[in-house]
């Protein structure tokens, strides 16, 4: 994501300032608020200017007061730096040196001249969430702010504050991948509904309830050697808004999650930040990590006890060797579970408005590979339409076997790069001409090519499937 400005998004952090050096330059009125806001980290803040806001008086003896103009020196040991004098001179070369000393400025009012901007802040108790429109609307952050703090008081920072109680308490009860297991499968949506509806105490002792059952279930298996669970999810096609509900529920509750490389990042943030993460996913036709390697991680995690997310592109069981993941789970004595993904092989080419099936035109279709580890090469099915997966490196025996099965050369081709993700393109071609036009194209993996009448029939309509609405990364356009 971008903003309007084109200027990448900031980075969001808490940051802990508890007896660091911060440097306020300027007494006024900014001043006192950035002091103020700084003693509640419990920052030691330095305060330098010639004259001081009468605000200040209250904070007087909990800040160092230098009463006189900035000298280059006065940010030595800051973490951070809070340019705001009357000077924009003055600010300008604060900003200088910190940048030249990497210690993080910002100068009031001046976003350019800012490594850091304070967002608005919506607190409830412990619970704190940060607000920034990067500048745009700040007007519209507070409005945010506000609403936020409604949703937190209402329940919200309660709960918190029961979890962080009752997480202390039950530490020593359970171990490891146990507790974290215990707290992340909790049902807070409806813990939330409790505690409003029959207020702290009940909700505190469904809690101790659940976790009460939960640790006899765990001690009556405890002569059983106690293994996790395997979930194999399809992650879609590439746009992170194509996995299904249950996907995503499942990806939330992760402690392991062994990835594809086709897999979109917006994704890979939807696990808990505690989740282990493991890339396998292979570039091409580079080294990627075997499937003997992945089946023997997967079980190896599980057997930890870790609820092992395999996370895949599109549906595991296309192209996707979920099958080999399931016998080597079934090998180890480990239950696997399988969440049905978006396949590319029907989503792409729906994506880019071609009907794989449509009366008078095609009454049946077939997925299959272009590529064979073991050399040899897929009849063309007796079909109307053919999906072929990767086609890259076999375009040419592709179509030489689509023209021996009787094919017509003018039969209509599209192949599609990365569909549904930002570096889709589509190529319109014929099965005669597809080899030189993929060559001449550049297009790279993943890449599919369809063939049949109903790509001619898209070609003609494409201007009525024109994506408006859902062309958004996050869903739903603007
Ligand atoms: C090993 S197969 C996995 C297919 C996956 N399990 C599925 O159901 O979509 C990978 C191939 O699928 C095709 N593919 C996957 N995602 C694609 C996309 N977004 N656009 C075009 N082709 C894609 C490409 O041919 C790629 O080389």
């Amino acid at each position: 994501m971008t903003t309007s400005t084109d200027r990448p998004p900031l980075h969001p952090l808490f940051l802990d300032l508890s007896h660091r050096a911060v440097l306020v330059v300027g007494g006024g009125n900014v001043g006192v608020r950035k002091t103020r806001e700084f003693l509640e980290c419990g920052a030691k803040v330095r305060v330098v200017s010639p004259l001081f806001h009468p605000a200040f008086t209250p904070l007087e003896g909990q800040f160092q007061k230098t009463e006189r103009t900035w000298l280059p020196g006065d940010e030595s040991g800051c973490r951070l730096v809070v340019a705001a004098t009357s000077d924009p001179a003055t600010n300008r070369a604060i900003y200088a040196i910190c940048s030249q000393r990497g210690i993080l400025c910002n100068v009031t009012d001046v976003p350019e001249l800012c490594d850091w901007q304070a967002a608005a802040v919506a607190r409830s108790g412990r619970t704190q969430v940060a607000i920034s429109t990067s500048g745009g609307a700040p007007s519209l952050a507070s409005h945010a702010r506000r609403e936020l703090e409604d949703w937190l008081s209402d329940g919200f920072s309660e709960l918190v504050e029961i979890f962080a109680k009752l997480r202390v308490e039950s530490k020593h009860l359970l171990a490891g991948p146990e507790r974290e297991h215990f707290w992340k499968t909790l049902p807070a949506a409806e813990l939330l509904e409790d505690l409003r509806r029959e207020g702290a105490l009940a909700c505190e002792n469904k809690i101790r309830s659940l976790l009460s059952s939960h640790i006899s279930a765990t001690n009556s298996d405890a002569t059983t050697p106690k293994f996790g669970r395997v979930v194999l999810v399809g992650a879609g096609p590439g746009h992170p808004d194509l996995i299904t509900r249950l996907g995503l529920k499942v990806l939330g509750r992760a402690t392991a999650l062994v990835y594809d490389r086709l897999v979109s990042e917006e994704l890979l943030r939807a696990v808990p930040t505690s989740c282990q993460m493991h890339p396998v996913g292979k570039t091409g036709f580079g080294k990627s990590h075997g499937q003997d390697d992945i089946n023997a991680l997967i079980v190896e995690l599980a057997k930890a006890g870790h609820l092992v997310v395999r996370l895949k592109g599109g549906d595991s069981f296309v192209f996707g060797r979920g099958g080999e993941e399931i016998e080597a789970c079934e090998a180890a004595g480990i239950p696997v579970e399988i969440v049905p993904g978006v396949s590319a092989s029907l989503a792409v080419p729906a994506w880019h408005g071609i009907p794989i099936t449509h009366r008078g035109l095609s009454r049946s279709f077939a997925v299959v590979s272009g590529f064979h580890a073991d050399g040899t090469e897929a009849k063309i099915p007796d079909v109307e339409t053919v999906i072929v997966m990767m086609p890259l490196h076999s375009v040419d025996s592709v179509k030489r076997r689509f023209l021996e099965a009787g094919w017509e050369a003018s039969t209509p081709c599209a192949a599609i790069q990365a569909g549904t993700t930002p570096d889709e393109a589509i190529l319109f071609s014929t099965l005669h001409a597809i080899d030189s036009d993929l060559a001449a194209s550049g297009l790279h993996s993943p890449l599919m090519v369809v063939v049949g009448k109903v790509v001619g029939w898209s070609s003609l309509h494409r201007p009525q499937t024109d994506r408006i609405l859902t062309r958004g990364r996050g869903g739903l356009a603007g």
